[in-house]
């Protein structure tokens, strides 16, 4: 290959170094402590998740692939083509692709907060698909954004795969999917994964997989304080820590202390006795009729549902008519 694709676009939008050291000092500071889970994906976290979704116990990639490929070319027909395509969190580059070829979108607009992931994936498909124009935004989409000048006219679509909107409680969720409705317009369509409400010994394998990666996932979130923050921290002090809370319906992630010690940001010392945790990820699960209220809530009728046989993860095609 020589030089990028013609047809790729990178807009930089990525949040300063600035908003870590604050969210660090101020999610520790806070009780219980905890920390949001953006933060994991810096060029490190990002490859762990990878290793993550490659993992036997973590059924929801794979699940969610054999849904899309089995049902790419229906999701097309609710979507409609010739629309700007926006993926939030891509991510890898994997599922769009399934899409890709149904959809024949008029451009693709690839959301990630991690620079090198999507600059990677996203150059990657410019190359594979010529044709289209390829508008990558490095960007917290949980933020105000706005879209490149070039693709701000066409009709647009959604793309919200990985059952990433259950990292929202259910309040912040509902607001989030109203904002990308309001980016939608009326009768937008939105593409997006849900992972269901299962048996709790498959989330808690899923979450705390037999090789580590999840905790060597979660335990980057020091190890990045170390890096980027110049922070004093022993990342071997902290143990991960998974598990299902019921009543809630999410999964949560948590790393806790081993033994008493002190973690240090500039000149602010956080002690910790041992026991003491950061809450660093909630991951919720919902039911088809669970999700399809929270979209309601949110604006969107629910178009259609698909599942796969043993019902572990569902995709939703939705269509915006709130205001
Ligand atoms: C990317 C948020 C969907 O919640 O399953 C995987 C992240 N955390 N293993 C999830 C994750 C631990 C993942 N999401």
């Amino acid at each position: 290959m020589n030089g990028a694709p013609a047809n790729l676009h990178i807009h930089d939008l990525r949040p300063p170094p600035a908003d870590f050291r604050a969210a660090v000092i101020e999610g520790l500071g806070q009780r219980p402590r905890r920390l949001s889970p953006k933060f994991f994906y810096d060029a490190q976290g990002s490859a762990l998740f990878d290793e993550i979704t490659r993992l036997p116990e973590y059924y929801p990639t794979r699940t969610e692939i054999g849904i899309l490929r089995r049902h790419a070319a229906e999701m097309a027909a609710l979507v409609g083509r010739d629309t700007l395509l926006i993926e939030l969190g891509s991510g890898s580059d994997v599922k769009v692709r399934l899409l890709l070829d149904a959809l024949h979108p008029r451009a693709y607009l690839p959301i990630d907060i991690s620079h090198e992931h999507l600059a990677r994936s996203a150059g990657a498909i410019a190359a594979d698909y010529p044709a289209l124009a390829v508008h990558a935004l490095c960007a917290d989409y949980t933020r105000r954004f706005e879209l490149p000048e070039a693709v701000s006219g066409f009709p647009r679509a959604a793309f919200f795969p990985g059952s990433s909107i259950g990292n929202f409680e259910p309040a912040q969720a509902r607001r989030l999917l109203a904002a990308v409705g309001a980016l939608l317009g009326r009768g937008g369509r939105m593409l997006i994964g849900v992972d269901l409400k299962k048996d709790p010994a498959l989330l808690d394998a899923a979450y705390n997989d037999s090789r580590g990666v999840t905790a060597r996932f979660n335990r980057n979130l020091l190890h990045r304080m170390r890096r980027e923050l110049d922070a004093a921290v022993d990342p071997a002090g902290f143990h991960h820590h998974a598990f299902y809370n019921s009543v809630e319906g999410r999964i949560e992630m948590h790393l806790v202390a081993m033994r008493d010690q002190v973690i240090g940001v500039d000149g602010t010392r956080f002690p910790f006795a041992a026991g003491d945790g950061i809450h660093t990820e909630n991951s919720y699960k919902f039911n088809v009729e669970e999700f399809g209220e929270l979209a309601r809530a949110a604006g969107f009728e629910t178009l259609r549902v698909w599942q796969d046989e043993a019902e572990l993860f569902s995709v939703h095609a939705l269509a915006f008519d709130g205001a």
